[in-house]
């Protein structure tokens, strides 16, 4: 199913998210007009379209749509509210802490702004907001704080995405734009035991995979994770080794 179809799926109400007509003062003075579900979905992906365009470091617009498709796939098959989870899906990089100067707490502000702009509760935007403050992985040694089936979903969305071969292409996009070394063999991975320490690693790209990557399979919330990320897995395991295989002449043959 193409990912274009679930945006123009009219959503059913749910207990966080009643349905639409519920309309802010902010939005109805300035518009007008009352938005329903595939609206304020449409007018999200614009939004977060139109600001990251034109990123090169693997957290571009298609990053976003393959975690929306990824993220709805697995929220059917978990029984999340699918309005929610699209709109965090859509959100979950909005304003990312590592290209934002190291604040964490931006993309959710920018979330629950955008979403009472459009006319959404309280409720709703808050559930929106919390998915995004809590999605991004900070370190082998720290705690998932998600609480809900529709953040659980999302991140379990995000990571697939970070692994596979795709994630493959990812981290080293990312690695270049930040300038890391592909690979440096002075240098051993280190699993970080908290997220400040996380967030201040200065590393290459294949460490990357240690510290992060090929951890990500034990860190799904959803048995449909789980079971989506094991071959994905088992191409960034096969890829790091051939890697270093290579670096070290091991893989050819016999002369
Ligand atoms: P998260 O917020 O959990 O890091 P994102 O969806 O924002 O997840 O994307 C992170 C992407 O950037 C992933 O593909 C990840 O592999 C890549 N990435 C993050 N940090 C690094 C790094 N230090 N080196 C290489 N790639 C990285
Ligand atoms: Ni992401």
């Amino acid at each position: 199913m193409s990912v274009a179809l679930y945006a123009s799926k009219k959503f059913q109400g749910s207990s966080d998210c009643p349905k639409m007509g519920i309309v802010s003062v902010r939005f109805q003075q300035a518009a007008g007009v009352v938005l329903d579900r595939g609206e304020v979905i449409e007018r999200t992906a614009a939004f977060v379209r139109s600001r990251l365009h034109s990123d090169s470091s693997g957290h571009d617009w298609w990053h976003v749509e393959r975690v929306r498709g990824l993220a709805l796939l697995l929220g059917r098959r978990e029984g999340a509210d699918e309005y929610i989870t699209e709109l965090a899906a859509l959100l979950h990089d909005v304003s990312d802490y590592k290209f934002n100067g190291g604040d964490l707490d931006e993309g959710s502000r920018v979330s629950y702004d955008l979403l009472r702009d459009l006319g959404e509760s309280e409720a709703c935007a808050r559930s929106v907001a919390e998915v995004v403050r809590n999605v991004s992985f900070t370190g082998a040694g720290s705690v998932s704080r998600m609480r809900t089936i529709e953040g659980m979903v999302v991140q379990d969305a995000d990571r697939l995405d970070a692994m596979g071969a795709i994630g493959i292409a990812r981290a080293f996009a990312y690695g270049a734009v930040k300038g890391e070394a592909m690979f440096d063999p002075d240098q051993a991975p280190h699993l970080h035991a908290s997220e400040a320490e996380y967030l201040a690693r200065d590393g290459s790209t294949i460490n990357h995979f240690y510290e992060k990557l090929l951890l990500l399979k034990d860190r799904m919330n959803t048995e449909s994770g789980r079971s989506f990320a094991e071959r994905r897995h088992r191409v960034i395991e096969a890829f790091v080794h051939d890697f270093v295989a290579e670096w070290r002449l091991e893989d050819l043959p016999e002369l």
